[in-house]
């Protein structure tokens, strides 16, 4: 009978150290979930509760009861369901997010929601009267100033604020005017001439 001990084969080993490597992740991380599920047991929800907010959103009241931190973008978007608002950057670049409040143009990724209380908002949603486009729509699918559309929503709200303010006075003013809504696709040609033909409608 043959007294050598079992060879440890290099297969063998490699498996044996991989398993013993996973069991010690394991225990690690296992140890981590239950120190974190256990802090997090122990913090205390605070911050402001939600709070009653009305707005008045193309000439409609809406209640709402929102924390006063909430966007009016998000306000917009999440809870009263308008999503023809985009959210590009979320901080003040694209002006994907172009409303109008009170006739003036907002970034609505900057404005809080209570701070539009008591003010007309008005959204891509309410600008057409029935089936009947705004002239700026209008201008936009007659001139394509627009690819995959989802700067367009807030194209269309800042030349509507900036033709009732009468700045559409040149191209060069146009572009100037509109420089604070970014087109990815860069439809800007089509886009000026949308605003300049609707401008003389
Ligand atoms: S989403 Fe508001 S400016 Fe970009
Ligand atoms: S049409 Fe695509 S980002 Fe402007």
């Amino acid at each position: 009978m043959s007294d050598r001990k079992p060879k440890l084969t290099r297969r063998a080993f490699t498996l044996s150290a991989s398993l013993a490597g996973v069991a010690a992740k394991t225990g690690l991380l296992t140890a981590s979930a239950e120190a974190a599920t256990s802090a997090s047991a122990q913090v205390e929800m605070s911050g402001p509760a939600p709070a009653p907010v009305r707005l008045n959103v193309n000439g409609v009241e809406r209640a709402l009861a929102i924390e006063p931190r909430v966007t009016l973008l998000d306000a917009l978007r999440e809870r009263l369901g308008l999503t023809g608002t985009k959210k590009g950057c979320d901080q003040g670049q694209c002006g994907a997010c172009t409303v109008l409040v009170d006739g003036r143009r907002i970034n609505s990724c900057l404005t809080l929601a209570i701070a539009a209380q008591g003010k007309a908002v008005t959204t891509i949603e309410g600008v057409a009267h029935g089936d009947q486009l705004h002239p700026v729509q209008a201008a936009f699918i007659e001139y394509d100033a627009f690819q995959c559309g989802y700067c367009t929503p807030g194209q269309i709200m800042s030349a509507v604020g900036l033709l009732a303010e009468h700045r559409a006075l040149d191209d060069s003013a146009i572009r100037e005017q509109m420089s604070g809504n970014i087109c990815r696709c860069g439809a800007y040609p089509n886009i000026v001439d949308a605003v300049r033909a609707a401008g003389n409608a």
